[in-house]
């Protein structure tokens, strides 16, 4: 089964949104680069963006059924949402949070994630590695499996 790797809100700006914090890679960009070391680690992904919390949802329900594991930033959704915690929670394959920016030396309201507790572990603040460690952290998940 591939690796799910879901993307929250406002990421499909990335790019142009706040270069300084996000750096200028586009989402595209990501994917590509994502699809290249999964692809290194004998691994296939599905790639996805959605703004909207109830759709992010649905993909982790579909990833139960679909994914071997699941990469997982869920943008501003990390400091605001218990029914993303409880999706994580429910599901069965190991969830890597991850983010782009060093959410921790930023604002306090981003010091708290409601992801984190339901994760398997947590990527932060390395840019496009953040990414690609998670992709290779949910490699090792599955092969321990
Ligand atoms: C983010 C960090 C969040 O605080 C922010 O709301 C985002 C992106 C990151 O990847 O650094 O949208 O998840």
């Amino acid at each position: 089964k591939p690796i799910h790797i879901l993307n929250g809100p406002n990421l499909n700006l990335l790019g142009t949104r706040e270069p300084e914090v996000y750096g200028s890679m586009s989402l595209a960009d990501i994917e590509q680069a994502c699809t290249a070391h999964a692809r290194d680690l004998g691994f296939s992904i599905v790639f996805r963006q959605s703004n909207h919390e109830g759709e992010l949802i649905d993909w982790l329900h579909d990833a139960n059924v679909n994914a071997s594991a699941i990469v997982f930033n869920p943008g501003a959704y990390t400091h605001t949402s218990v029914a993303l915690h409880d999706a994580v929670r429910a599901i069965e394959p190991p969830v890597i949070e991850v983010h782009l920016s060093q959410t921790a030396a930023r604002e306090a309201f981003r010091h708290h994630s409601y992801i984190a507790s339901a994760a398997r572990g947590s990527i932060t603040g390395l840019g496009l590695n953040s990414y690609l460690l998670g992709i290779t952290a949910a490699a090792g998940c599955i092969e321990t499996q």
